[in-house]
């Protein structure tokens, strides 16, 4: 009997896509050789050529349909289902990325499956990522990680960036075990992940307001998950700086150094939950129970949960059995 042909068989369906990203990748990189123009970008932005090797940079050329020239049959349905071929409400097929520098994203076999654009100059997005796929979903993917792989177990150390250009220009200068959130929030994914990879989990964050609402939030998804054995740091940059810019600005031991003073979770925790809370009034005492206790009912590391409890008892002048009363009889209400 004729073996039945599952077309919707995703293990097939992503050979295929995978397939398509690949001959897409090697057209942008041969682009990327033919243009002036994003060879200057790139060199602006400090980047050497062995790096923009490394992370198989390329240069999606300007036109609606530039990918002809890489794929014939430009009407392959698998083309869509990449998200390199978009097609508008008219029915009209073209490319999602137009005269952007292309930034490949891997899994974590090292395969292409989407891939991030930059505009070379002016016009808003900055950044365009593929949409989610059968193979590329922003919510886990971390960029950067299958060439930082080796670096992340030989240092048991991962940096966590937000941006493409963090990542490869860390790389450049020596730190090549960081890898990117693709400008989504960390997600519980992300975090798992991480932890999974290597014993020191660093995020790194700009040392803008901006910078530390993500924090924030990093810190939120990290709290479920963080083990005792677990090192998780929370890095502030100078204001005005990215690891982009520290790192061309200062060199790969200054960001180091500065890494060395990452603030652990417990101590951001602490700070941020003492964060505009006036001690010597009781209302500013019981506003730090009240900002931390949703926190510390989220921690399931028994070590981290009794110093975080005794840190924050002592200034509210609670006991600590009082705190736990607290924050349990707030979990109840809820
Ligand atoms: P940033 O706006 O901080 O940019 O976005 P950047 O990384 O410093 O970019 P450069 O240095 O100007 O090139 C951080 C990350 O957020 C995502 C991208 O992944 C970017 O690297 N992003 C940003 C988007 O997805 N879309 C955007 O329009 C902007
Ligand atoms: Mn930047």
């Amino acid at each position: 009997m004729a073996k039945q042909i599952n077309t919707h068989d995703t293990g097939t369906t992503s050979h295929i896509l995978i397939d398509r990203l690949t001959q897409a990748l090697s057209f942008y990189r041969g682009q990327l050789r033919a243009s002036p123009r994003a060879i200057a970008y790139l060199k602006s932005r400090g980047l050497r050529g062995d790096i923009a090797a490394r992370y198989g940079l390329g240069y999606a050329p300007a036109g609606f349909q530039a990918l002809r020239d890489a794929f014939p049959d430009y009407n392959d349905r698998a083309l869509e289902k990449t998200g390199l071929v978009a097609v508008s409400d008219g029915g009209r097929r073209y490319d999602r990325f137009r005269d952007r520098i292309m930034f490949p994203i891997l899994d974590d076999a090292g395969s292409v499956i989407g891939f991030g654009g930059r505009v070379l100059e002016g016009d808003e997005p900055k950044y365009i990522n593929s949409p989610e796929t059968e193979l590329f979903h922003k919510g886990s993917v971390l960029f950067g990680l299958s060439q930082a792989t080796q670096a992340i177990a030989s240092t048991s150390t991962v940096y966590v960036v937000e941006g493409f250009l963090d990542v490869i220009s860390l790389a450049q200068h020596g730190l090549q075990n960081a890898v990117a959130t693709l400008g989504t929030a960390t997600s519980g994914q992300h975090v798992k992940r991480l932890l999974g990879l290597a014993q020191r989990v660093i995020f790194c964050f700009d040392g803008d307001d901006a910078g530390r609402r993500a924090a924030a939030r990093a810190l939120d998804v990290c709290l479920p998950q963080v083990t005792d054995a677990a090192d998780v740091g929370f890095l502030f940059l100078p204001r005005d700086h990215d690891p982009d810019s520290y790192v061309r600005a200062k060199g790969g031991d200054a960001f180091c150094n500065l890494a060395l003073k990452a603030s652990t979770l417990e101590g951001f925790l602490l700070s941020s939950a003492m964060q505009g809370c006036q001690l010597k009034y009781a209302e500013g005492r019981a506003r730090l129970v009240a900002m931390a206790a949703p926190r510390l009912q989220q921690i399931n590391a028994p070590a981290m949960l009794c110093r975080i409890l005794a840190a924050i008892a002592a200034p509210s002048e609670l006991s600590v059995v009082e705190l736990i009363d607290f924050c349990r009889l707030q979990k109840n209400l809820h």
